[in-house]
């Protein structure tokens, strides 16, 4: 059973900002080690180390680009060089792009599958052997509510985000013997950069400012019409490689104001 002050390697794909960021901040003030991950040059690197310099735990830095099994590959190995084999891998990378169907760009298509889908796989792969043969790991998607709904414009999107769902689903079963879970957080809107050029959308569309066009795109989808702080995800995360959360496995947990109740 796991120890409540045990210390554990983290690693938290595309946590140069957003949503990654905030998780890695939430589990360096927890005390663990975190492995930063994102596109940043070594400049922006050092920068965001330094930010993690007065938390107990080491702090390393790859800047590999994980839309390819090689890609993937380089991530785990600058990982186990710089905090030691992670026993908790958190799936967080992941990008955007809308247009209908009909219109969709083979290019998005296939960088969004690759990068918000198949990296989670690849690197869960790599992973897993260690987490088992020590008896303990965490898995932890960031799916997003589109891996529950659909919304136009987001075919990729909604179709690597389901997929997401169904992945975290098979490393549950697959690995309940060996006391890791695996979980998908679900988020609805959340204050980062991502969501930026749809607010902008908006704005030129309907000729409003910034803030009427944010609330506008999240009171559209959300019965609480107000994006959720980044730092609500990073404690969720938290809390599911806590002593508490042990039998929360396989589940698909919505962060979203009611989006996906309806
Ligand atoms: N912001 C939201 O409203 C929201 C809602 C639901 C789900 N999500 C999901 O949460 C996750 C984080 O979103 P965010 O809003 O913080 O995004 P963000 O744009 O702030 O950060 C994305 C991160 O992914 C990294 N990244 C992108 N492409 C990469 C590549 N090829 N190789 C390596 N790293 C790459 C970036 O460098 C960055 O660190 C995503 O999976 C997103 O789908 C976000």
């Amino acid at each position: 059973m796991q120890q409540k002050s045990q210390t554990h390697a983290v690693l938290i794909t595309g946590s140069t900002s957003g949503i990654g960021l905030a998780i890695a901040h939430c589990f360096g003030r927890a005390g663990h080690h975190v492995m930063l991950h994102g596109l940043a040059d070594s400049e922006t690197a050092r920068t965001l180390c330094n930010e993690f310099a007065d938390y107990p735990g080491k702090v390393g830095f790859s800047s590999a680009d994980i839309s390819s099994e090689a890609g993937c590959a380089q991530l785990v190995s600058d990982t186990r060089e710089a905090i030691g084999n992670p026993s908790v891998l958190i799936n967080n990378a992941g990008i955007q792009h809308t247009a209908p169907a009909h219109e969709f760009p083979a290019d998005k298509w296939h960088q969004i599958l690759s990068i918000n889908l198949s990296a989670s796989f690849f690197l869960s792969r790599d992973l897993l052997p260690a987490m088992r043969a020590s008896g303990w790991g965490r898995v932890i998607n960031i799916a997003s509510v589109h891996g529950l709904v659909a919304s136009e414009h987001k075919s990729a999107y909604c179709a690597a985000k389901h997929g997401l769902v169904g992945l975290t689903k098979v490393l549950a079963l697959e690995n309940a013997d060996c006391n890791i879970t695996a979980n998908a957080i679900c988020p609805g809107w959340v204050e980062t950069p991502l969501i930026q050029p749809q607010i902008e959308n908006i704005a030129r569309k309907q000729q409003v400012d910034l803030e009427t066009a944010r609330t506008e795109l999240v009171g559209a989808k959300q019965p609480m019409a107000r994006a959720t702080n980044p730092q609500a995800i990073g404690e969720l995360a938290l809390y599911l490689c806590g002593e508490f959360a042990g039998t929360i496995t396989g589940a698909a947990l919505p962060v979203d104001g009611g989006w996906s109740a309806q």
